[in-house]
């Protein structure tokens, strides 16, 4: 039985419909009643719990032998994730499946990319099975801009600089295949999507995809701050965002890799099918 967290985010979702699909036994994560009965819906058992409460994961994941490990970074990312790895082992879990980031990295300058690098580091060393994805960035966060995408518009602070972004749905696949087959124990896998491209590149697809001229239009960091503030998102987040954006800046985030194909014999999906299949959010935006 495949314990899974984040079940309710958007790999977390996506991996649940993959699973259920091909009829394969979950039991999903969730922190809310009012989640339990759609995860319910899709054929798997749901169960409440919650990262920062211990009891409510030893009691969650009894009877499980594989965790997909996915939690939201903050300040307390490293000490949450060994706690429930710490909880899974104790409870009998023989296989651990993270998502990690492309740039985990322990002298990093970003937040996120020592802490993933740090819990990483923390899984190899423990007695289980682990494999750990890193991927790039992912196409779906210019959905976040949506709304200046639909007027026109796409600022952004990265220059020339390139990402190899991947479809998130694509992680999601791969996680169902390597969570589903031994042959992957003890790997780190670079997932990126088909192609680098600049911001710039971005908007022309854009433009191309939803028949509007969608513009990229370089903003300063005090720009980006000011429109990060209406997001919502911590101050620690919102630093760090600025940070990957900077480093970004600088160069290629990471050279295309052909892990996506290997893994799951399908090619990556294009930047051009994501905006095809996005096509509503981004001409009809929430905000
Ligand atoms: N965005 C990128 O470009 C990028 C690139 C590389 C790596 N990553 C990594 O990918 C991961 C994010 O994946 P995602 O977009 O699928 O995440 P997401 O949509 O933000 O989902 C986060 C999940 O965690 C759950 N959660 C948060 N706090 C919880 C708590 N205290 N107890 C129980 N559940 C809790 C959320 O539940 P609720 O529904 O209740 O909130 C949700 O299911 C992060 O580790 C990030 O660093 C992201």
């Amino acid at each position: 039985m495949i314990f899974i967290t984040g079940a309710t985010g958007s790999i977390g979702s996506e991996l649940c419909q993959l699973l259920a699909a091909e009829k394969t036994e979950a039991r999903a994560m969730c922190r809310k009643q009012e989640q339990l009965l759609r995860l319910k819906d899709m054929g798997h058992e749901a169960i409440l719990a919650n990262f920062d409460q211990p009891d409510s994961l030893q009691r969650a994941m009894q009877g499980c032998d594989k965790l997909f490990l996915l939690t939201a970074p903050d300040e307390r990312h490293f000490e949450r994730e060994r706690t429930i790895i710490d909880i899974a082992i104790e409870s009998g879990i023989k296989q651990i499946v993270r998502v990690s980031t492309g740039d985990a990295n322990l002298s990093s300058r970003l937040a996120y990319a020592r802490s993933h690098a740090e819990i990483d580091h923390y899984l190899r060393t423990r007695p289980v099975n682990w494999t750990i994805l890193r991927p790039t960035g992912f196409m779906q966060n210019f959905i976040g801009s949506s709304f200046a995408i639909s007027k026109g518009s796409l600022p952004h602070m990265m220059h020339e600089g390139q990402i190899s972004y991947i479809d998130l749905r694509d992680i999601a696949l791969v996680a169902k295949c390597v969570l589903t087959d031994e042959k992957h124990h003890r790997a780190i896998y670079y997932l990126t999507g088909a192609e680098s491209l600049t911001v710039r590149a971005v908007a022309e697809l854009l433009t191309a995809g939803l028949d509007k001229e969608v513009e990229a239009s370089t903003i300063t960091e005090a720009e980006m701050r000011k429109i990060l503030s209406y997001s919502g998102m911590s101050a620690w987040h919102k630093d760090a965002l600025i940070e990957q954006f900077i480093i970004g800046s600088n160069g290629c985030e990471i050279d295309v890799t052909e892990e996506v194909q290997r893994i799951t014999g399908k090619l990556p999906r294009s930047f051009t099918q994501f905006v095809n299949d996005y096509k509503e959010q981004f001409l009809t935006p929430h905000h």
